[in-house]
């Protein structure tokens, strides 16, 4: 009984900060940016990042500023894009209905689970369990771009 008593006030006023923490899909979640996560990207070398592209992206997208589309869209500007617009690419509604615009944070939480973070999204590819590669990678996405955002 006194257990009791305790436990339901905490469980009460825990439940909708537990609620919004919850990580679901971009178009609805706003995901951290963990201090580890910057952390990696601060050490991160973009040519180490260049080459991870190479294996695990370029198959599908194109990263030069002259490119354009392939199975996947351009990636050049990517980095403040909102998801899902690049023009002549036929994106899933999923993709396109969105809402998030891609910055450090939203391409860390996507490219950990890209299905999580965006259901029913057509990228065939799973993503990248380990902090340290996918900062590398986003260290390289950053300067495929005509401003280059800082680093945080
Ligand atoms: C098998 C092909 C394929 C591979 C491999 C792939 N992608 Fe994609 N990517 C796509 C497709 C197709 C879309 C469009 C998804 C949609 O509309 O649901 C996409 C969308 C994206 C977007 C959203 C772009 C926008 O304009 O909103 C980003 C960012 C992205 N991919 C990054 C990557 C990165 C980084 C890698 C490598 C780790 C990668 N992708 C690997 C096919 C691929």
């Amino acid at each position: 009984m006194k257990t009791w008593k305790i436990a339901l006030p905490v469980v009460l006023l825990a439940s909708p900060l537990l609620a919004d923490e919850e990580p679901g899909p971009l178009s609805s979640y706003d995901p951290p940016l963990p201090a580890s996560f910057v952390e990696e990207l601060r050490k991160a070398d973009p040519a180490e990042g260049e080459k991870i592209f190479m294996r695990k992206c370029s198959s599908c997208h194109d990263h030069e500023k002259d490119g354009g589309n392939g199975k996947g869209p351009h990636l050049w500007n990517v980095m403040g894009r909102k998801a899902g617009t690049y023009p002549g690419f036929e994106y899933s509604d999923a993709m396109r209905n969105s809402g998030h615009t891609w910055n450090y944070a939203t391409l860390n939480y996507y490219l950990t689970r890209t299905e999580r973070a965006v259901p029913g999204r057509i990228m065939d590819f799973r993503g990248i369990r380990r902090e340290k590669v996918r900062a590398k990678l986003i260290a390289f996405l950053r300067t495929i771009n005509d401003n280059p955002p800082p680093l945080p």
